[in-house]
């Protein structure tokens, strides 16, 4: 692969929410957003998008792989977003309220917290470098794949590629409205955080 475009989803009804996890849909704006992602790379040969298999990763799949000749869509749990185990589908300002030692351990540690009964950055790295692997695996000898992903999960991918400090991962700036485009060349990897 010489070309990884990683996307995040188009908005969805929980991200108007300010709501975390769960499984919520694109809004009309984030279809616009997988219509204009599809437009951006139609002129490129794409044989392979890969996916998570929550619903808002596949909405924003499909309008670019039909705008492609020929596009296999590959859904891989290993790109699912952060398990928030207990505070699945809450608010960020809920769990402040109701669950102020999740946001304070959090606060204090965000790469290291583990969610209660859920996930944290450092126990996702492992499954995401897996789902990585598998995804450079299945895309063979292919110069061009497509990642839409999570906003944790493509913290987590970008940090594989192009070094980060730990503690600085959980903070990297995931817009919706752009993808990074990770170029490899012969010794060294790139990065272009670019709009659609
Ligand atoms: O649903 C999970 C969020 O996209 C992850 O973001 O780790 O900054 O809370 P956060």
């Amino acid at each position: 692969v010489k070309n990884l475009f990683l996307l995040r989803h188009g908005e969805t009804f929980y991200n108007l929410e300010n709501r975390i996890g769960g499984d919520s849909k694109l809004t009309d704006r984030g279809m616009a957003q997988a219509k204009a992602l599809a437009r951006h790379f139609r002129t490129l040969h794409l044989p392979y998008v890969f996916t998570s298999t929550k619903r808002r990763t596949l909405e924003t799949a499909r309008p670019i792989a039909n705008m492609q000749d020929r596009c296999e869509i590959i859904t891989l749990p290993e790109f699912d977003e952060i398990d928030a185990g207990q505070c699945d589908g809450m608010r960020y300002e809920d769990i402040r309220e109701n669950m102020p030692e999740v946001a304070r351990a959090r606060a204090a540690d965000k790469y290291n917290y583990v969610y209660p009964a859920g996930e944290g950055y450092a126990t996702l790295k492992e499954r995401v470098d897996r789902g990585i692997k598998k995804a450079l695996y299945l895309s063979g000898n292919s110069d061009n794949i497509i990642i839409v992903g999570h906003q944790a999960v493509n913290r987590m991918i970008l940090s594989h590629f192009l070094y980060r400090r730990t503690e600085d991962v959980p903070y990297i700036y995931i817009p919706q409205d752009r993808y990074f485009h990770i170029i490899s060349t012969q010794n060294k990897k790139l990065f272009e955080l670019r709009r659609y």
